[in-house]
């Protein structure tokens, strides 16, 4: 039962480009001759052995011997069988999906499953902005306003620009009529989910979006999975500067960032990301060249968004904060501060640009200028540092308010190498003695709560005092070794109820660096929670990406090596 016709399966191919496929998975490839060579995003491994040669549109790991064509690639990495890959490899070449047989069974399970739907519905609608933008007369003010604004006609096709007239049922109805009228329900129901269309108390549906220049938000496979639209014309019954989708399954404000699909590469690449306010603030800077910048969504930064980044420029790698220059730009640098912190990823501020944001300053000053702020960013420690010092008075209680911010600042970090170096800054900037300063809770009841497992290893795992070591390992290694002694502890609580409960209370699931280490632990802790012994199919429910690693791990411990700094 053929589902896709040769001829389709070839212009799919042929419209794809594998090097630029495995570099939208984040593996980031240089050229050695012909080929493309890269780390291999199916194993682990530090030096690259996974090979793409553009001519045969191909690719080969030496290191875990996987290959194949980009289908191929996209089964593995995605988790789909051949069928699957053929579709997103179509979408992502932006092709109509043609279906020979088994249409209409296949029609009817998209239908009805949710995600899909909310993914035709945004795609429809982005098709639609886009559209209506490119329209001589219907999109006219809107692309004067944008080429006005200084963005290029190229800028404007690569994000995907569009304009949403100023109409009730304008999408509604180009919807319908490419689904077919008989699909007119379903249709309303998925762009109401979708958020891009709306429905009143009388049960009325309509166009979310009207009269106003839209922004896609696209994942990392370049779907647009949500839209901000901001009005440009004085419009007094107009709602918010910006409307964006609201929250639902595809489009999680707390967890996106917009122009990661852009910038993924680049930050890997620099280990660096510009974290910005805007949209245009986002889209400008890549006009100019700054390729590794992204956005909140109008949300203030979470931690999940520092993970989210941490995982593309680990290890030793930065982000830089460029925020706008009023006092909510002030306040969420020093809340971004204090999370960074928290979360021990590198932090670099730059607070003093001559105009409100990065989309004023570009155009008006250039990269160079720009170039040069960013250059100046000052990391987050000596900044909050400055800042207290300078902005306290002189007399004695407020010099030491000061020093308790910024000691209360310092003691966020998990990290006890850095906080003992920045204890010592402190101490020199302010003249308070060091062992004046307070520290961090966990310092000074250091006397381990948990150096007593009441029962022996099971399996000869390993003692007590692995298990301790691990946790210790994990809390002061440097990043380098941070990842091992992670899994290794992820480990020892999946081993043992009691090393789960005591690193669960020193060692809870969000300080782990590693985010698969730290769904894992969720999961493990759950499961002994509730009474049960987790079991490997908890973990891969977890993450099936990364579970499998550990698992074996799990029934192969003999070939254990030992932890660097471990005796
Ligand atoms: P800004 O008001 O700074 O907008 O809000 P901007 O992106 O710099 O746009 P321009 O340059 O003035 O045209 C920053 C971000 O906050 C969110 C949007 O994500 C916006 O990009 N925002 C702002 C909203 O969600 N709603 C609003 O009403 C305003
Ligand atoms: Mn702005």
């Amino acid at each position: 039962m053929a589902l896709f016709s040769e001829h389709f399966i070839r212009r799919v191919r042929d419209a794809n480009d594998i090097a630029q496929i495995v570099e939208s998975y984040n593996v980031a490839l240089r050229r050695t001759g012909t080929n493309f060579i890269g780390l291999c995003p199916f194993h682990n491994e530090k030096t690259p052995s996974f090979n793409v040669n553009p001519q045969l549109q191909i690719f080969k790991c030496f290191g875990c011997g996987v290959g194949g064509d980009a289908f191929k690639f996209i089964q593995l990495i995605e988790r789909v069988e051949f069928p699957e890959s053929i579709e997103i490899l179509a979408n992502r070449a932006g092709i109509p999906v043609e279906k020979e047989e088994g249409q209409e069974y296949r029609r009817e399970k998209s239908d009805t499953d949710s995600r899909e739907a909310l993914l035709w519905a945004n795609s429809r609608a982005l098709a639609y902005f886009e559209r209506m933008l490119a329209d001589q007369a219907e999109g006219r003010r809107a692309r004067e306003y944008l080429l006005g604004r200084g963005f290029t006609k190229e800028t404007i096709s690569t994000w995907r620009l569009g304009w949403a007239p100023e109409r009730w049922d304008g999408l509604l109805e180009a919807m319908v009529r490419e689904a077919g009228e008989h699909k007119r329900d379903k249709v309303l129901k998925a762009g109401v989910l979708a958020g891009v269309l709306r429905k009143n108390d009388e049960g009325r549906v309509y166009d979310a979006f009207r009269g106003r220049v839209m922004f896609p938000i696209l994942d990392n496979r370049h779907r647009p999975i949500g839209f901000g639209g901001r009005v440009f014309e004085e419009k007094p019954e107009a709602g918010g500067k910006y409307i964006n989708t609201s929250e639902g399954r595809l489009f999680q404000k707390r967890k996106l960032l917009f122009g990661l699909n852009f910038a993924a590469k680049e930050i890997t690449l620099t280990k660096t990301a510009v974290v910005v306010e805007g949209y245009t603030d986002t889209i400008m800077s890549h006009q100019y060249g700054i390729r590794n910048t992204i956005a909140t969504l109008g949300t203030s930064l979470t931690r999940e968004h520092v993970q989210l980044l941490r995982r593309y420029i680990q290890p030793n790698g930065r982000v830089i904060a460029l925020f706008d220059s009023d006092a909510a730009g002030e306040k969420a640098t020093e809340r971004a501060s204090e999370i960074f912190m928290e979360e021990d990823v590198p932090l670099h501020i730059v607070r003093n640009l001559e105009v409100k944001d990065a989309g004023e300053f570009l155009p008006k000053y250039g990269v160079d200028a720009f170039k040069d702020h960013m250059a100046g960013a000052v990391d987050s420690f000596n900044f909050v540092l400055q800042q207290s010092m300078r902005n306290c008075g002189n007399d004695v209680s407020s010099r030491a308010a000061a020093v308790a911010k910024v000691m209360e600042f310092v003691n966020r970090s998990p990290n006890r190498v850095k906080r003992e170096m920045m204890r010592k800054e402190v101490s020199a900037r302010s003249g308070v003695p060091e062992e004046s300063l307070p520290r961090k809770a966990a310092d000074s009841s250091k006397e381990s709560r948990f150096s007593k497992p009441s029962t022996p290893a099971r399996r000869g795992l390993g003692s007590k005092q692995a298990a301790q070591k691990a946790m210790e390992l994990v809390i002061d290694s440097a990043s380098e070794g941070r990842m091992a002694c992670e899994r290794r502890l992820v480990r020892y609580m999946f081993e043992r109820k009691e090393w789960s409960e005591k690193a669960a209370d020193r060692f809870p699931p969000y300080m782990f660096r590693d985010n698969s280490c730290s769904e894992m632990a969720k999961v493990i802790r759950d499961a002994w929670d509730k009474g049960n012994r987790p079991e490997p199919s908890d973990l891969m429910a977890a993450d099936p990406e990364n579970a499998g690693g550990l698992i074996a791990e799990l029934t192969m411990r003999e070939n254990e090596t030992p932890l660097s700094n471990e005796e």
